[in-house]
């Protein structure tokens, strides 16, 4: 009898550049062990890659897809990562959002949502996060934005053309304009990574 046939995930060639030099900032970061929800979780590189180089960490994968979600659960399967949940549908703009009773998360990781999605999902992502985040955790996104006073790279401007071609909702986003919104959820940013391939890892916690 042929042996079952194993459901390959999709894989992301981005994803699997961007998974390390992301990791090499989470380590200090996160520290040893805590609980973290991950929007937008598409292929589930990141989330394979970070729950194994950080087993003190519990991860709780999610997306507005139904076809990245069964990704995620095939990526899962494939490493038997014991620290990862199986995904939940969750959209950042549906009111209906995460369990009320669901218990604060120590970090909140977004990559590469906010340009590839309509505007409205800044601050859908700011308001969910800060009702989802415990006192003194941190929501991380990450992607490329455009910064004023910082040159924008060319690969970045041609990037976000090709975006506001296939969608005139998408774009690369301000990075002044996601600070404006974090604000308004409460949130504020703490620190700013540069990356590779002009990407930039940013950090929010809590006003107060
Ligand atoms: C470019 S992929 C990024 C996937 C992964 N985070 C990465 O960096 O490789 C964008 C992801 O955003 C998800 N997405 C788009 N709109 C969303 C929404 N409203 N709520 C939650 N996820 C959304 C898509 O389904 C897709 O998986």
């Amino acid at each position: 009898m042929p042996p079952p046939t194993v459901r390959e995930p999709a894989f992301s060639p981005a994803a699997e550049r961007n998974k390390q030099p992301i990791l090499e900032v989470l380590l200090p970061l996160l520290g040893a062990r805590g609980t973290a929800l991950e929007i937008a979780s598409g292929t589930g590189q990141h989330v394979a890659w970070f729950a194994r180089h950080l087993p003190g960490w519990s991860w709780q994968p999610t997306d507005n897809h139904v076809a990245a979600l069964d990704n995620v659960s095939a990526r899962i399967a494939q490493s038997a990562l014991p620290n990862v949940k199986a995904p939940l549908l969750l959209d950042v703009l549906s009111p209906a959002g995460l369990p009320i009773d669901t218990p604060p998360f120590d970090a909140i990781y977004c990559a590469n949502m906010l340009h590839i999605a309509p505007w409205a999902t800044c601050a859908a992502l700011m308001q969910g996060s800060a009702r989802h985040l415990s006192p003194r955790g941190m929501v991380i996104t990450y992607g490329p934005y455009l910064e004023d006073g910082v040159p924008t790279a060319q690969g970045n401007l041609d990037f976000d053309h090709d975006l506001r071609l296939r969608n005139p909702d998408w774009g690369l986003r301000q990075r002044a304009a996601v600070e404006a919104e974090a604000a308004r959820a409460g949130l504020r940013l703490q620190q700013r990574f540069a990356l590779p391939a002009n990407n930039l890892l940013l950090v929010w916690t809590h006003t107060v």
